[in-house]
Protein backbone atom coordinates (compact mmCIF):
# COMPACT_ATOMS: atom_id res chain seq x y z
CA UNK A 1 0.00 0.00 0.00
CA UNK A 2 1.33 3.47 -0.59
CA UNK A 3 1.32 6.17 1.80
CA UNK A 4 1.51 9.95 1.30
CA UNK A 5 1.38 13.44 3.72
CA UNK A 6 2.65 16.66 4.22
CA UNK A 7 2.91 19.63 5.97
CA UNK A 8 3.26 23.11 5.49
CA UNK A 9 6.16 24.89 6.44
CA UNK A 10 4.66 27.94 7.56
CA UNK A 11 4.53 28.86 11.44
CA UNK A 12 5.54 26.18 14.12
CA UNK A 13 4.48 22.70 14.09
CA UNK A 14 2.58 22.14 16.88
CA UNK A 15 1.68 18.59 18.81
CA UNK A 16 -2.02 18.90 16.56
CA UNK A 17 0.12 18.65 13.56
CA UNK A 18 1.76 15.46 15.56
CA UNK A 19 -0.80 13.91 17.06
CA UNK A 20 -3.24 14.28 14.24
CA UNK A 21 -0.87 13.25 11.49
CA UNK A 22 2.60 12.80 12.13
CA UNK A 23 2.37 9.99 15.17
CA UNK A 24 0.72 7.96 12.67
CA UNK A 25 3.23 8.14 9.55
CA UNK A 26 5.49 7.04 11.93
CA UNK A 27 3.71 3.45 12.96
CA UNK A 28 2.85 3.07 8.86
CA UNK A 29 6.33 3.93 7.28
CA UNK A 30 7.09 0.44 9.12
CA UNK A 31 4.60 -1.91 7.02
CA UNK A 32 4.16 0.23 4.21
CA UNK A 33 5.77 2.21 1.22
CA UNK A 34 5.78 5.81 2.07
CA UNK A 35 5.77 9.25 0.71
CA UNK A 36 6.42 12.39 3.25
CA UNK A 37 7.02 15.51 1.97
CA UNK A 38 7.81 19.37 2.73
CA UNK A 39 4.49 21.20 0.56
CA UNK A 40 5.96 24.55 0.89
CA UNK A 41 4.52 25.59 -2.38
CA UNK A 42 1.19 25.77 -0.44
CA UNK A 43 2.72 27.85 1.75
CA UNK A 44 2.52 30.55 -0.73
CA UNK A 45 -0.58 31.29 -1.23
CA UNK A 46 -1.15 32.83 2.87
CA UNK A 47 1.15 36.12 3.26
CA UNK A 48 4.84 35.14 4.11
CA UNK A 49 8.51 36.42 3.81
CA UNK A 50 10.58 34.90 1.38
CA UNK A 51 14.02 35.30 3.47
CA UNK A 52 11.90 33.04 6.47
CA UNK A 53 10.90 30.47 4.42
CA UNK A 54 14.13 28.64 3.73
CA UNK A 55 14.76 28.34 7.43
CA UNK A 56 10.78 26.91 8.15
CA UNK A 57 11.73 24.74 5.64
CA UNK A 58 14.83 23.09 7.18
CA UNK A 59 12.96 23.36 10.62
CA UNK A 60 9.89 21.06 9.01
CA UNK A 61 12.50 18.76 8.11
CA UNK A 62 14.46 18.63 11.30
CA UNK A 63 11.09 17.77 12.74
CA UNK A 64 10.44 15.20 10.52
CA UNK A 65 13.45 13.52 11.34
CA UNK A 66 13.11 14.49 15.25
CA UNK A 67 9.44 12.61 15.17
CA UNK A 68 11.03 9.35 13.43
CA UNK A 69 11.15 9.39 10.08
CA UNK A 70 13.30 7.27 8.58
CA UNK A 71 14.78 8.42 4.83
CA UNK A 72 16.04 4.81 4.49
CA UNK A 73 12.64 3.81 4.53
CA UNK A 74 10.22 6.39 3.58
CA UNK A 75 10.50 8.73 0.76
CA UNK A 76 10.77 11.82 2.16
CA UNK A 77 11.70 15.79 0.55
CA UNK A 78 10.52 19.06 -0.24
CA UNK A 79 7.99 19.46 -2.47
CA UNK A 80 9.22 22.33 -4.46
CA UNK A 81 12.28 20.15 -5.69
CA UNK A 82 9.73 18.03 -7.77
CA UNK A 83 8.67 20.27 -10.32
CA UNK A 84 5.95 17.30 -11.03
CA UNK A 85 3.57 18.52 -8.54
CA UNK A 86 3.08 22.18 -9.86
CA UNK A 87 3.39 20.86 -13.45
CA UNK A 88 0.39 18.35 -12.65
CA UNK A 89 -0.98 20.80 -11.49
CA UNK A 90 -2.12 22.67 -14.33
CA UNK A 91 -3.48 19.62 -15.99
CA UNK A 92 -6.00 19.20 -13.07
CA UNK A 93 -6.88 22.20 -13.12
CA UNK A 94 -8.68 21.43 -16.87
CA UNK A 95 -10.18 18.28 -14.63
CA UNK A 96 -11.67 20.27 -11.53
CA UNK A 97 -14.41 22.45 -11.60
CA UNK A 98 -14.53 26.02 -9.91
CA UNK A 99 -17.67 25.21 -8.08
CA UNK A 100 -15.88 22.43 -6.19
CA UNK A 101 -12.95 24.41 -5.19
CA UNK A 102 -15.70 27.32 -4.07
CA UNK A 103 -17.17 25.16 -1.51
CA UNK A 104 -13.82 24.09 0.32
CA UNK A 105 -13.85 24.80 4.66
CA UNK A 106 -10.50 26.00 4.07
CA UNK A 107 -11.01 28.41 1.33
CA UNK A 108 -13.80 29.76 3.09
CA UNK A 109 -12.21 30.24 6.36
CA UNK A 110 -8.75 31.63 4.72
CA UNK A 111 -10.22 33.70 2.14
CA UNK A 112 -11.99 35.51 5.15
CA UNK A 113 -8.70 35.29 7.13
CA UNK A 114 -6.82 36.79 4.08
CA UNK A 115 -9.12 38.91 2.94
CA UNK A 116 -7.04 41.23 1.16
CA UNK A 117 -5.01 38.89 -0.54
CA UNK A 118 -7.42 36.16 -1.72
CA UNK A 119 -5.11 34.60 -4.89
CA UNK A 120 -6.07 32.27 -7.19
CA UNK A 121 -3.42 29.99 -5.43
CA UNK A 122 -5.78 30.09 -2.20
CA UNK A 123 -8.50 28.71 -4.53
CA UNK A 124 -6.22 26.08 -6.32
CA UNK A 125 -4.83 24.92 -3.20
CA UNK A 126 -6.47 21.82 -3.02
CA UNK A 127 -6.17 20.50 -6.96
CA UNK A 128 -1.86 21.38 -6.27
CA UNK A 129 -2.81 18.63 -2.79
CA UNK A 130 -4.55 16.08 -5.31
CA UNK A 131 -1.66 16.29 -7.88
CA UNK A 132 0.59 15.60 -4.35
CA UNK A 133 -1.42 12.59 -4.21
CA UNK A 134 -2.25 11.04 -7.24
CA UNK A 135 1.12 11.82 -8.64
CA UNK A 136 2.46 8.90 -6.60
CA UNK A 137 -0.90 6.54 -7.07
CA UNK A 138 -1.47 7.00 -3.41
CA UNK A 139 -3.52 4.59 -1.99
CA UNK A 140 -4.28 5.87 1.98
CA UNK A 141 -3.24 9.42 3.19
CA UNK A 142 -3.18 10.02 6.77
CA UNK A 143 -4.39 13.60 7.96
CA UNK A 144 -5.89 15.58 10.97
CA UNK A 145 -10.22 15.75 10.07
CA UNK A 146 -9.62 19.30 8.38
CA UNK A 147 -7.66 17.78 5.18
CA UNK A 148 -10.24 15.15 4.69
CA UNK A 149 -12.37 17.38 2.44
CA UNK A 150 -9.27 17.62 0.21
CA UNK A 151 -8.62 14.11 0.07
CA UNK A 152 -11.95 13.37 -0.80
CA UNK A 153 -11.91 16.11 -3.61
CA UNK A 154 -8.54 14.45 -4.62
CA UNK A 155 -10.54 11.27 -4.84
CA UNK A 156 -13.15 12.92 -7.23
CA UNK A 157 -10.55 14.62 -9.60
CA UNK A 158 -8.78 10.90 -9.99
CA UNK A 159 -12.65 9.42 -11.16
CA UNK A 160 -13.47 12.28 -13.20
CA UNK A 161 -9.45 12.33 -15.17
CA UNK A 162 -10.08 8.25 -15.52
CA UNK A 163 -13.23 8.37 -16.99
CA UNK A 164 -12.64 10.70 -19.12
CA UNK A 165 -8.61 9.82 -20.25
CA UNK A 166 -8.60 6.23 -18.82
CA UNK A 167 -7.47 4.55 -16.04
CA UNK A 168 -4.26 6.56 -14.73
CA UNK A 169 -4.92 7.30 -10.94
CA UNK A 170 -5.82 5.71 -7.87
CA UNK A 171 -8.60 6.68 -6.00
CA UNK A 172 -7.29 7.98 -2.60
CA UNK A 173 -8.17 7.44 0.89
CA UNK A 174 -8.24 9.54 3.89
CA UNK A 175 -6.65 7.86 7.15
CA UNK A 176 -8.21 9.58 10.18
CA UNK A 177 -6.64 8.57 13.58
CA UNK A 178 -9.53 7.87 16.51
CA UNK A 179 -8.77 10.36 19.02
CA UNK A 180 -6.03 12.67 17.37
CA UNK A 181 -7.67 13.67 14.69
CA UNK A 182 -8.86 17.06 16.08
CA UNK A 183 -6.56 18.63 18.70
CA UNK A 184 -8.38 22.32 19.79
CA UNK A 185 -6.86 25.42 20.73
CA UNK A 186 -5.35 26.12 24.60
CA UNK A 187 -6.98 29.45 24.37
CA UNK A 188 -10.15 28.76 22.84
CA UNK A 189 -10.93 24.66 22.96
CA UNK A 190 -14.05 25.59 20.33
CA UNK A 191 -11.32 26.13 17.64
CA UNK A 192 -8.68 23.46 16.37
CA UNK A 193 -4.86 24.15 16.98
CA UNK A 194 -3.47 25.91 14.32
CA UNK A 195 -0.30 27.52 12.90
CA UNK A 196 -2.27 30.76 12.40
CA UNK A 197 -4.02 31.83 15.33
CA UNK A 198 -1.13 32.76 17.35
CA UNK A 199 1.39 30.52 19.48
CA UNK A 200 -0.44 31.11 22.93
CA UNK A 201 -2.64 28.83 21.13
CA UNK A 202 -0.83 25.48 20.39
CA UNK A 203 2.68 23.62 21.72
CA UNK A 204 5.07 23.68 19.56
CA UNK A 205 7.50 20.49 19.39
CA UNK A 206 10.34 22.50 20.16
CA UNK A 207 8.76 24.71 23.02
CA UNK A 208 10.96 25.07 25.91
CA UNK A 209 9.98 23.49 29.42
CA UNK A 210 9.27 26.50 30.83
CA UNK A 211 6.89 28.60 28.05
CA UNK A 212 5.36 24.54 27.99
CA UNK A 213 4.03 25.02 31.70
CA UNK A 214 3.33 28.72 31.23
CA UNK A 215 1.00 27.61 28.11
CA UNK A 216 -1.08 24.85 29.88
CA UNK A 217 -1.03 26.57 32.77
CA UNK A 218 -2.91 29.27 31.15
CA UNK A 219 -4.96 27.20 28.97
CA UNK A 220 -9.02 28.15 28.79
CA UNK A 221 -10.58 25.31 31.49
CA UNK A 222 -14.33 25.78 31.57
CA UNK A 223 -16.15 26.29 35.26
CA UNK A 224 -16.86 23.91 37.54
CA UNK A 225 -14.06 21.69 39.19
CA UNK A 226 -14.42 18.15 37.58
CA UNK A 227 -11.86 16.73 35.49
CA UNK A 228 -14.25 15.06 33.20
CA UNK A 229 -14.27 13.96 29.38
CA UNK A 230 -17.24 16.06 28.22
CA UNK A 231 -16.93 17.79 24.88
CA UNK A 232 -19.88 19.48 25.00
CA UNK A 233 -19.89 20.92 28.18
CA UNK A 234 -16.47 20.98 28.93
CA UNK A 235 -14.06 21.28 25.77
CA UNK A 236 -11.13 22.82 27.42
CA UNK A 237 -10.77 19.74 30.18
CA UNK A 238 -11.76 17.39 27.25
CA UNK A 239 -8.98 18.77 25.04
CA UNK A 240 -6.31 18.44 27.55
CA UNK A 241 -7.26 15.20 28.82
CA UNK A 242 -7.45 14.22 25.17
CA UNK A 243 -3.66 15.21 25.01
CA UNK A 244 -3.11 13.73 28.27
CA UNK A 245 -4.42 10.00 27.32
CA UNK A 246 -2.63 10.93 23.78
CA UNK A 247 1.04 11.44 24.80
CA UNK A 248 1.40 9.17 27.93
CA UNK A 249 -1.19 5.92 26.42
CA UNK A 250 -2.99 6.10 29.32
CA UNK A 251 -7.24 5.72 29.19
CA UNK A 252 -9.02 9.08 29.48
CA UNK A 253 -11.08 7.07 31.98
CA UNK A 254 -8.14 6.29 33.94
CA UNK A 255 -7.02 9.76 34.22
CA UNK A 256 -10.47 10.98 35.22
CA UNK A 257 -10.25 8.76 38.10
CA UNK A 258 -6.81 9.61 39.35
CA UNK A 259 -7.53 13.99 39.09
CA UNK A 260 -11.38 13.50 40.24
CA UNK A 261 -10.70 15.31 43.17
CA UNK A 262 -7.20 16.98 42.68
CA UNK A 263 -8.72 20.03 40.75
CA UNK A 264 -7.52 21.93 37.81
CA UNK A 265 -4.39 23.75 38.83
CA UNK A 266 -2.76 19.70 39.95
CA UNK A 267 -4.18 18.38 36.41
CA UNK A 268 -2.30 20.76 34.55
CA UNK A 269 0.84 20.32 36.09
CA UNK A 270 0.98 17.22 35.76
CA UNK A 271 -0.14 17.62 32.24
CA UNK A 272 2.96 20.10 31.72
CA UNK A 273 5.31 17.49 33.13
CA UNK A 274 4.42 14.74 31.04
CA UNK A 275 4.36 16.97 27.89
CA UNK A 276 7.88 18.46 29.18
CA UNK A 277 9.05 15.00 28.82
CA UNK A 278 7.61 13.46 25.79
CA UNK A 279 8.82 16.48 23.84
CA UNK A 280 12.16 16.23 24.97
CA UNK A 281 13.95 13.85 22.50
CA UNK A 282 12.09 16.76 20.00
CA UNK A 283 14.27 19.13 21.64
CA UNK A 284 17.16 17.64 22.08
CA UNK A 285 17.52 15.72 18.19
CA UNK A 286 16.63 19.40 16.98
CA UNK A 287 20.10 20.69 18.48
CA UNK A 288 21.70 17.71 17.72
CA UNK A 289 20.44 18.09 13.55
CA UNK A 290 20.66 22.30 13.59
CA UNK A 291 24.87 21.12 14.15
CA UNK A 292 24.11 18.80 10.46
CA UNK A 293 22.35 20.89 8.58
CA UNK A 294 24.34 19.26 5.40
CA UNK A 295 23.22 15.93 6.52
CA UNK A 296 19.71 17.10 6.50
CA UNK A 297 19.98 19.30 2.51
CA UNK A 298 21.48 15.68 1.60
CA UNK A 299 19.08 13.74 2.93
CA UNK A 300 16.34 16.28 0.83
CA UNK A 301 17.98 15.96 -1.81
CA UNK A 302 18.15 12.18 -2.05
CA UNK A 303 14.73 11.99 -1.15
CA UNK A 304 13.61 14.44 -4.14
CA UNK A 305 16.00 12.06 -6.74
CA UNK A 306 13.95 8.56 -5.77
CA UNK A 307 10.18 11.09 -5.46
CA UNK A 308 10.93 12.46 -9.14
CA UNK A 309 11.51 8.52 -10.82
CA UNK A 310 7.82 7.97 -9.62
CA UNK A 311 6.50 11.49 -9.99
CA UNK A 312 7.87 11.85 -13.39
CA UNK A 313 6.70 8.23 -14.64
CA UNK A 314 3.03 9.56 -13.83
CA UNK A 315 3.76 12.40 -15.56
CA UNK A 316 4.17 11.12 -18.84
CA UNK A 317 1.16 8.48 -18.73
CA UNK A 318 -1.05 11.70 -17.66
CA UNK A 319 0.54 13.42 -21.04
CA UNK A 320 0.02 10.76 -23.07
CA UNK A 321 -3.57 10.12 -22.06
CA UNK A 322 -4.61 14.14 -22.56
CA UNK A 323 -3.15 14.00 -25.95
CA UNK A 324 0.24 15.72 -25.55
P1 LIG B 1 -1.12 21.43 7.64
O1 LIG B 1 0.29 21.84 7.45
O2 LIG B 1 -2.13 22.48 7.95
O3 LIG B 1 -1.22 20.33 8.75
C1 LIG B 1 -0.43 19.15 8.71
C2 LIG B 1 -1.23 17.97 9.25
O4 LIG B 1 -1.63 18.22 10.61
C3 LIG B 1 -3.04 18.03 10.74
N1 LIG B 1 -3.55 18.99 11.72
C4 LIG B 1 -4.20 18.64 12.84
N2 LIG B 1 -4.55 17.44 13.34
C5 LIG B 1 -5.20 17.43 14.53
N3 LIG B 1 -5.50 18.55 15.23
C6 LIG B 1 -5.18 19.77 14.76
N4 LIG B 1 -5.46 20.85 15.47
C7 LIG B 1 -4.49 19.86 13.53
N5 LIG B 1 -3.99 20.89 12.79
C8 LIG B 1 -3.43 20.35 11.69
C9 LIG B 1 -3.59 18.32 9.33
O5 LIG B 1 -4.85 17.73 9.14
C10 LIG B 1 -2.52 17.71 8.46
O6 LIG B 1 -2.71 16.32 8.31
N6 LIG B 1 -2.68 20.84 2.92
C11 LIG B 1 -1.99 20.19 4.00
C12 LIG B 1 -0.58 19.75 3.63
C13 LIG B 1 -0.56 18.93 2.39
C14 LIG B 1 -0.95 17.57 2.28
C15 LIG B 1 -0.76 17.24 0.92
C16 LIG B 1 -1.41 16.63 3.20
C17 LIG B 1 -0.17 19.35 1.16
N7 LIG B 1 -0.31 18.34 0.27
C18 LIG B 1 -1.07 15.97 0.44
C19 LIG B 1 -1.72 15.35 2.71
C20 LIG B 1 -1.55 15.03 1.35
C21 LIG B 1 -1.87 21.17 5.18
O7 LIG B 1 -1.92 22.35 5.00
O8 LIG B 1 -1.61 20.59 6.37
Amino acid sequence: MRILSGIQPTGAIHIGNYLGAIKQWIELQEKNECVFFISDLHSLTIPYKPEELKEKILEAAIIYLAAGINPEKSIFFVQSHVKEHAELSWFLNTVCPVGDLMRMTQYKEKSKEFKKDINAGLLNYPILMASDILLYKTDKVPVGKDQVQHVELARTIARKFNQRFGKVFVEPEALISKSGAKIMALDNPKKKMSKSLGPQNYISLFDEPELIKKKIMSALTDTGKNIKYDPVKKPGISNLLNIFSLITDREIKNLEKEFKSKGYSLFKKSLADSLINFLEPFRRKKKELLSRELYVYETLKQGAKRAQIIAGSTMEEVKKKMGL
